[in-house]
């Protein structure tokens, strides 16, 4: 088998920050219950005129130079999101199109904010099969469009954005040491957009009802999130044959800091080797851990050859953890 890693990232937010002070103006919130509760101070908000294969055909590009290869050079392209242009065709077939991927296959990955730890891991079969050479994978999201402006207890939360990863054969040394995915689908109502697919076509009635938005039960997920974050790492680690001190950093799902700080807690990691950046950017689902390593790549943070750990979760329930030796 042949070694599958990242050997190139981008990555893309909107222009337009709309900081905890405006969501004040829209729902009864104040910037300290965001802060505390969450560690948000602001998110990024697309404009009318984008839609999420604009923003991931933005970041796909700077991954495609960054890795130093041509669009035609891709054989596949996978994007993660749960808030596609359209629920047909594919947003990976608009960006294929735009990108002018003219070699490559393309298909969408719903897994949620799980979606980029999804995409990364099937991409990497693929690779290491000897199938494909060239794997552009993305995860990108307009959660504003799937908001409930009306619902505080969830708009405040969530961010648009759009991070991307080339993958590719690496050193027998680097790449992807292992890997997990799990589902619970009996968590499936805890975070869901009740309307809009074959159980409830979304007619003027549910969008009346607002059953096209988004809806959690927020402390369900959390307690989810804090045990799969911690238990699904620890797994990774150890079937990488590392331990937890030979982590350099961890990429958590960027969903709260309190779940952040409670899993560098029960991994006994510190919090150094945690990279946050949802104070800048909120939950953006699936593009919030391939944005991150980006952020984290650009700033030095993760230099070639540190072992990098990657956990997400979210709805399905899904989670998804990944420990790689950065090749870059
Ligand atoms: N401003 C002010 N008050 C608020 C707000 C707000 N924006 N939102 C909720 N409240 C109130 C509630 O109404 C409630 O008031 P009450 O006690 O009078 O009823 C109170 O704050 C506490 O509400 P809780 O929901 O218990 O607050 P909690 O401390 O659990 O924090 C939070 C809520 C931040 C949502 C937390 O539960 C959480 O982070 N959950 C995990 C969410 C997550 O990680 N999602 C990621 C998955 S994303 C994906 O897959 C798409």
């Amino acid at each position: 088998m042949k070694k599958a890693g990242i050997i190139g990232v981008g990555g893309y937010v909107p222009e337009r920050v709309v900081d905890n002070f405006e969501m004040e103006k829209i729902v009864d919130t104040t910037d300290e219950w965001i802060t505390s509760r969450t560690g948000i101070r602001q998110r990024r908000i697309a404009s009318d005129s984008q839609a999420t294969s604009d923003l991931a055909v933005e970041a796909a590009r700077e991954a495609l130079d960054s890795a130093g290869i041509k669009a035609e050079e891709l054989d596949l392209i996978i994007v993660a999101t749960l808030t596609p242009d359209s629920n047909m065709p594919s947003t990976a077939c608009i960006v294929q199109d735009k990108i002018g991927a003219t070699r490559a296959a393309a298909f969408d990955l719903g897994a949620a904010c799980s979606g980029f730890v999804y995409g990364l891991v099937t991409g990497a079969q693929f690779i290491q099969t000897g199938a494909y050479k060239k794997i552009l994978v993305i995860g990108a999201e307009t959660m504003s469009r799937v908001l409930d402006w009306k619902d505080r207890s969830t708009c405040v939360l969530f961010g648009d954005g759009a991070g991307a990863a080339v993958i590719a054969e690496v050193g027998e040394d680097e790449g992807i040491a292992s890997f997990e995915l799990g589902s619970d689908g009996s968590g499936a109502e805890f975070l869901i957009i009740p309307a809009g697919g074959s159980r409830m076509p979304a007619t003027c009635e549910v969008v009346q009802e607002r059953l096209n938005c988004l809806k959690m039960s927020g402390p369900e997920v959390f307690k989810f999130a804090v045990r799969v974050m911690a238990d699904s790492a620890k797994r990774v680690v150890e079937s990488a044959g590392l331990q937890m001190s030979d982590i350099d950093v961890m990429i958590p799902h960027q969903a709260n800091t309190r779940i952040i700080e409670s899993s560098s807690k029960r991994l006994a990691i510190s919090e150094e080797k945690m990279f946050v950046n949802l104070d800048k950017y909120g939950n953006m689902s699936g593009a919030s851990i391939p944005f991150a390593l980006y952020e984290a790549h650009r700033s030095g943070k993760i230099k070639k050859g540190d072992n990098v750990l990657m956990v997400g979760f979210g709805a399905g329930l899904t989670w998804g953890a990944a420990v790689l030796k950065w090749s870059i």
